[in-house]
């Protein structure tokens, strides 16, 4: 082709047009507000040129009021590139063009890269930076979000998706990150609400501001839709990657293996020392983690919500797994209605994705109140013994401390399908807490004992002797064994490499009506 002739200029020219939209004075828009522009966050994102963009000259449906004048690409970038090698699909919503509303055409262009990430079996991540369903398209947009929505589900399960706030969320705009995997979010800059400020002031006539209402800290601490908060949009889209290090790109493949150098038979004496002699202390079970898992690293999930419990992911002998572990530092680790939810969702994403599970318990038993009662923990308290029970992929419990009545079975007992029960000799597996065990016991003679709290200490330490032991559930095979601490490691790199084959049948069903 003549690179002088009409037909290379037209395409020159377009280029040109194109590059007009993502000039300087856009970026600055942005930049003022902290935020990076819908382009350089793909950048950050993907490995140096290897992102390619598809859909660039398709113009918007929105001539309406005059508002959009045939705008380019719609307001949202699209398209796939290599991140740490692996491929994966983008839509970057861009918020200087009609605040990254979505009109048809951007919804199609979405839906496009939803179906080409479901078909190659590679995952999708959504930049969000949008005012919801644009007004001008009315009900076509309101199509475009639906159809995005029927392609999350679909997905659900076969790639991993997932979504990046990095501004406004708002309407349609939040139901779609709901639907994917893994929610991510910058503080201070993002935000997500199904009705925003003004809407809550109209209706309710109540002042709320942006960030009290839907901020990453409100997200990420209080509701739970965020699992990540980062400081900046750079380490947020770090955290993407890093993630995406963990998980593997579909349903069909493995997590990818890294080699992280650590010793496999490490031997950590101090993990004896961990768990205080007092029953009733609390420690950090992340201490406990560090000197498990390969060079101590960890990839904490919900990090601020329902801490006590833990979720992450994490290599041991370079390959993912996922732990799921009380933290007897808050609430003494008891398992409440967010602590449910939240591990319950985490073990499922694990076994879609043949992420192997290490369960770390030391759990009193649920929490008790009126206020969990009525709130429902008896069928939030199912979604996390469901998941569990229906999960097919190796999984490992260590019992640290405490394993008292229903928590007992919840956290992947053997008889809910653990494959392996390990217990350390600090291990207390009984009905219930043997304060609360005597007292019931032995009603009749503490009632009629002359120093009552002395008999009930002594009868507490007797039950703790006799029953809350590791040795009767090991003596029963409940527990396959009772390990020093300082060789859990070990043990554990061992009892998965046991497990790498294993499969297990599941009966045809088209699914299982988990308790939501
Ligand atoms: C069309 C929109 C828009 C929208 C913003 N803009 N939202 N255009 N449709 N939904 C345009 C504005 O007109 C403006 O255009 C530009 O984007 C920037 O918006 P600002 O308001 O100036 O920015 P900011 O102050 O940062 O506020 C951002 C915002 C606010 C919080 C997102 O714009 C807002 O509240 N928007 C409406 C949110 C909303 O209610 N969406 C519809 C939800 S209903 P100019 O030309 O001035 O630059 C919905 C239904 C789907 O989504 C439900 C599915 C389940």
């Amino acid at each position: 082709m003549d690179i002088e002739g009409k037909y290379f200029k037209d395409f020159l020219a377009r280029g040109e047009k194109q590059k007009n939209h993502r000039s300087e004075k856009t970026a600055e828009k942005q930049h003022s507000k902290g935020k990076l522009t819908a382009w350089e966050r793909i950048e950050l994102l993907f490995d140096e040129g290897t992102f390619e963009e598809i859909d660039k000259f398709v113009t918007s449906a929105s001539v309406d009021f005059g508002k959009a004048d045939k705008i380019l690409g719609d307001g949202v970038i699209t398209g796939h590139g290599k991140i740490s090698g692996r491929l994966a699909f983008v839509f970057s919503q861009d918020f200087t063009i009609m605040g990254g509303s979505l009109g048809s055409v951007h919804a199609a262009k979405i839906a496009k890269i939803q179906d080409m990430a479901l078909k190659t079996g590679a995952p999708l991540i959504g930049l969000i930076d949008s005012g919801g369903a644009r007004i001008q398209e009315g009900v076509q947009s309101l199509a475009g979000y639906s159809g995005i929505f029927f392609r999350n589900v679909k997905s659900s399960g076969v790639i991993p998706q997932i979504s990046v706030i990095m501004g406004p969320a708002a309407g349609g705009a939040v139901y779609s990150p709901a639907l994917t995997d893994f929610v991510f979010m910058t503080d201070k800059t993002s935000y997500m609400f199904v009705t925003g400020p003004n809407v809550v002031k109209e209706v309710l006539n109540e002042d709320v501001s942006f960030e009290e209402l839907g901020g990453a800290s409100i997200h990420g601490k209080k509701s739970g839709v965020s699992h990540f908060v980062y400081d900046d949009e750079e380490n947020t889209i770090k955290g993407v990657r890093r993630l995406l290090s963990y998980i593997p790109s579909n349903n069909m493949e493995h997590p990818p293996f890294i080699d992280t150098f650590d010793v496999e038979g490490r031997f950590e004496e101090k993990l004896r020392d961990v768990v205080p002699d007092d029953p009733n202390k609390p420690y950090d079970v992340k201490d406990v983690i560090r000197l498990i898992v390969d060079n101590g690293r960890y990839m904490e999930v919900s990090e601020g919500f329902a801490q006590n419990i833990f979720i992450g992911f994490a290599r041991l002998a370079g390959k993912t797994i996922g732990i799921i572990a009380n933290q007897p530092k808050v609430l003494a680790g008891t398992l409440d209605i967010n602590a449910s939810m939240k591990a319950a969702r985490f073990i499922r994403f694990c076994d879609a994705y043949n992420i192997p599970l290490l369960v770390l318990e030391d759990v009193p038993g649920f929490l008790p109140g009126i206020n969990q009662e009525h709130g429902g923990l008896i069928k939030h308290g199912a979604k996390l013994l469901y998941a569990f029970c229906e999960a097919v992929v190796p999984r490992v419990t260590v019992i640290l401390r405490k394993s008292y009545g229903g928590a007992y079975c919840v956290m992947n007992s053997k008889n809910i399908g653990g494959d392996f029960n390990f217990a350390w000799p600090t291990a207390e597996i009984a009905v219930m807490g043997p304060e609360g065990a005597v007292a019931i016991l032995y009603k009749k003679e503490l009632d009629e004992a002359e120093d009552k709290a002395k008999l009930k200490k002594d009868l507490a330490q007797k039950y703790r002797n006799e029953i809350a032991n590791p040795y009767v559930a090991e003596d029963k095979g409940y527990i396959d064994e009772v390990i020093d601490p300082a060789v859990t490691r070990t043990k554990l790199i061992s009892a998965f490499q046991a497990l790498e084959n294993k499969h297990v049948y599941v009966p045809d069903r088209r699914h299982g009506n988990i308790p939501l």
